[in-house]
């Protein structure tokens, strides 16, 4: 297999563009570029001469996508970078994308590809053995092994039920830290196995090892605080839009995919709480806080993938698009 080839496939395509609704001439950020597949969508249906910024926290990812698109590339239509996403302002400065011009439209969709997942040497799956790794950036410094092996029972054990809502998260924890006694633990099958043991394993239902493992990827990778911090950067950046009055393109879009309760509920109460002009709790009769809304929700629930999706690409099940634009004053 060439480094071009993708094994991921992107969700919800069709939803995505209906509300970034790409056209010629416009700037789109991708803030996770994974395997390349909304990015060359947004490319497509922006032609002749629309711009992406494609970001993504994974050196592997932007080689892949490199020289999947090299030439849009190499004629200057996108723009890759190595980052995380809670730098949004800041690679978007440094890499001068735009050259301070209104952007349109900004994607996230969260989480790990399937070139992650099905790489055993990466360290997500269970049901592969390989490296107790889990890092979305090969170059940060913390892997599972290191949490795992580290960390006290009680930290592993919130971890487990901040991270994984893992109802067995106690037991758990004492079970790794009675094991990692003996010698240290240090691959995904050793780990799994741990989990797994004395839990029987109904047909139909997740493998017991899977919320923990999610909770560890959650911690490693630092994701809920990352999502955090890079939802009011988006609106900064496509609040450029109103600066330069969009050149005629309209409110900038920002479309979010979320994989569990626990980031889609972060996105859900970001774009309600920017969609109000008064965050004054309830029982005052007057608006004291002077909050004005930054954004139009334009999903008031979230978009789910159809039954044909979930069919033909299974791993998009669980996905929840939210979309808002910037609120443009009247
Ligand atoms: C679900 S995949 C994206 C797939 C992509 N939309 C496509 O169509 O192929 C998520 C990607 O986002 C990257 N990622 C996750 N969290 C990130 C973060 N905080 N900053 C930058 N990239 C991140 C992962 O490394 C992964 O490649």
């Amino acid at each position: 297999m060439t480094m071009e080839h993708t094994q991921h496939v992107s969700v919800m395509p069709d939803e995505v563009l209906e509300y970034l609704q790409p056209r010629p001439g416009g700037l789109y950020i991708d803030g996770t570029l994974g395997g390349g597949g909304h990015t060359a969508a947004l490319l497509e249906r922006s032609a002749p001469d629309g711009k992406v910024l494609g970001i993504d926290t994974d050196t592997q990812a932007l080689a892949r996508v490199g020289e999947r698109l090299a030439e849009f590339v190499a004629s200057g239509r996108l723009v890759l970078a190595h980052g995380n996403f809670s730098d949004l302002e800041r690679i978007v400065a440094e890499t001068g994308f735009g050259a301070g011009r209104a952007i349109q439209g900004i994607l996230l969709d969260l989480g790990f590809s399937s070139d992650q997942m099905d790489n055993p040497e990466r360290g997500f799956a269970f049901s592969s053995d390989g490296p107790l790794d889990m890092r979305l950036d090969q170059t940060a410094p913390l892997t599972a092994a290191d949490l795992v092996n580290g960390v006290s029972e009680q930290e592993l054990a919130d971890i487990f039920w901040r991270y994984g809502e893992e109802t067995r998260s106690r037991p758990i924890a004492r079970r790794i830290v009675r094991a990692r006694e003996k010698g240290a633990i240090t691959r995904t099958a050793q780990l799994a196995n741990l989990i797994a043991a004395g839990v029987p394993h109904k047909p139909g239902a997740i493998h017991p090892a899977t919320r923990a493992f999610q909770a560890l990827r959650i911690a490693v990778n630092r994701e809920l605080e990352r999502l955090e911090t890079v939802l009011p950067q988006i609106v900064n950046v496509l609040e450029r839009e109103k600066m330069s009055d969009g050149g005629g393109m309209g409110a900038g879009r920002m479309v979010i995919i979320a994989f569990h309760s626990l980031e889609d509920r972060i996105v859900k109460e970001f774009i309600r709480r920017e969609a109000k002009d008064c965050i004054c709790p309830p029982r005052l009769p007057v608006c004291v806080c002077g909050h004005k809304a930054r954004l139009r929700n334009l999903t008031n629930k979230p978009v789910t993938p159809g039954e044909q999706e979930i069919a033909r690409n299974p791993r998009a099940r669980s996905a929840k698009l939210r979309a808002a634009e910037i609120a443009i004053d009247s």
